[in-house]
């Protein structure tokens, strides 16, 4: 039966980094990942260019740009590995990047790029890749020898002294997303937070979302916020309408926050005094359409929908009465909806939930069980759209690869 210091199930985001680090330090290291292809959530990342990191990321405040029951443990890790020593990495490897919106970065050319780096990295420390080849079993080995763990594979079994488990969240389930990482978490008694779609879009019933869904299409800012007043999450970002609900970066952010039954509540015309400037056009004796005065503001589909709404409120400006006007300013300064769901699995960019972080080393994502370590999205650590997810796989697989 073949050894190996290290078996790494999952040749993702997570997997592929620590195993070429753990195999540069000398370790002999096994990758195992029963999809065909390599690191196809890299492949399709940020639309084919993968938003690899993001510069706004501070380690010393996580609880900023990450969630999870206790967002401080992805601290130590995210200081000892930063985006700016991935981003040097990119350099050495001569990759072009650029940066978007909000710190993102994002190569020049494709994602295949950072695979083409992942994998060269892991060829420099000997990394031995079984693709496709299924994991069948973990179990623990007793008595005398460096072996702690046998992993049975479509390939036959190995003995390894550490097992990182890398497998990722759900999302996408089409191009091999399991929840097998959580599965052996139990199976060695560790707890699991109960996993969820996150960065997914929010969908509304069918008959209460049909005045809506003539807007389909349509993308506009918006500030986006949902909880309680005393712990309430905000976003600035741009709303998208879709046939079935909202999308679009403000949601997908929200969408993390958002818990079934809450209202999420958004502000359609963020930094525009509404309510006073719909009563000073009508103190001024305006006599343009309210929704073409809205259209000042927002997209016309968008202005004639709303003013649409009241048939009040289809005539000049100066003959509105004073409570419709202030009701229209109302409803798009903090239109209040209740999202019935998500788009789930199949649309979620990611999975929030995981592995209990109280399990795990916050030094090095070794668990309870010696020798048994999770990386990556299988903890329950979430980040933010916008390459704090990547960034997380980095700097957990970086933290783990350097303990064994
Ligand atoms: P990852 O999913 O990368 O890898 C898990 C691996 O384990 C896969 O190769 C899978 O085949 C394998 N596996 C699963 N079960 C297995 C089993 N039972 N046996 C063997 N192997 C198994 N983030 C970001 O920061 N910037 C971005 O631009 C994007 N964009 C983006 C777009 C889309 C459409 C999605 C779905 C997601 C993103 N993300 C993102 C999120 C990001 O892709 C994700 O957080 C990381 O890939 C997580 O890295 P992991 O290595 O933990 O899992």
């Amino acid at each position: 039966m073949q050894h190996f210091d290290t078996v790494v199930i999952g040749a993702g985001a997570a997997g592929l980094f620590c195993a070429g680090i753990a195999g540069q330090l000398g370790l002999s290291v096994l990758v195992v990942d029963h999809a065909a292809k390599v690191a196809e959530k890299i492949r399709i990342s940020g639309g084919g260019r993968c938003n690899f990191t993001n510069r706004e990321l501070d380690p010393r405040a996580p609880h900023r740009h990450f969630l999870g029951e206790n967002p401080q443990f992805c601290r130590s890790a995210l200081s000892r590995y930063t985006a700016q020593d991935f981003i040097a990495l990119v350099q050495r490897h001569g990759i072009p990047f650029h940066e978007k919106h909000k710190g993102q970065l994002f190569g020049d050319r494709s994602s295949e790029d950072f695979i083409r780096m992942l994998l060269a990295e892991c060829e420099a420390g000997g990394v031995t890749r079984w693709q496709p080849c299924a994991v069948r079993e973990v179990g623990g080995v007793e008595g005398p020898g460096p072996a702690r763990f046998r992993v049975a594979t479509d390939r036959g079994e190995v003995t390894a002294r550490h097992v990182v488990v890398a497998t990722g969240g759900l999302s996408i389930p089409q191009i091999g997303a399991t929840d097998f990482g959580w599965r052996l978490a139990r199976q060695f008694g560790l707890p699991v937070v109960e996993p969820r779609p996150a960065l997914v879009p929010l969908t509304f019933d069918g008959e209460g979302w049909k005045p809506y869904a003539q807007l389909a299409g349509l993308a506009l800012p918006v500030r986006i916020a949902t909880g309680t007043k005393k712990a309430r999450t905000v976003f600035d970002e741009d709303l998208l309408f879709t046939h079935r609900g909202l999308s679009g970066p403000a949601v997908l952010q929200i969408s993390s926050y958002w818990a079934p039954g809450q209202p999420i509540r958004m502000d359609l015309v963020p930094g525009v005094e509404v309510a006073q400037a719909l009563a000073d056009a009508k103190a001024a004796g305006a006599r343009k359409q309210v929704a073409n005065l809205l259209a000042q503001w927002m997209p016309t589909r968008l202005a004639d929908a709303w003013a649409g709404r009241d048939p009040g409120l289809q005539r000049p400006v100066v003959e509105c009465a004073d409570k419709a006007l202030s009701a229209l300013a109302g409803t798009l300064a903090d239109w209040e909806i209740t999202p019935t769901g998500t788009e789930g699995w199949r649309k979620a960019e990611v999975t929030a939930g995981g592995v209990a972080t109280s399990a795990l080393s916050q030094q090095t994502l070794e668990s309870r069980v010696a020798g048994l370590y999770f990386i990556g999205e299988t903890v329950d650590i979430t980040g933010w759209l916008g390459g704090y997810n990547f960034q997380w796989a980095w700097s957990s697989g970086y933290a783990c690869a350097q303990a064994m």
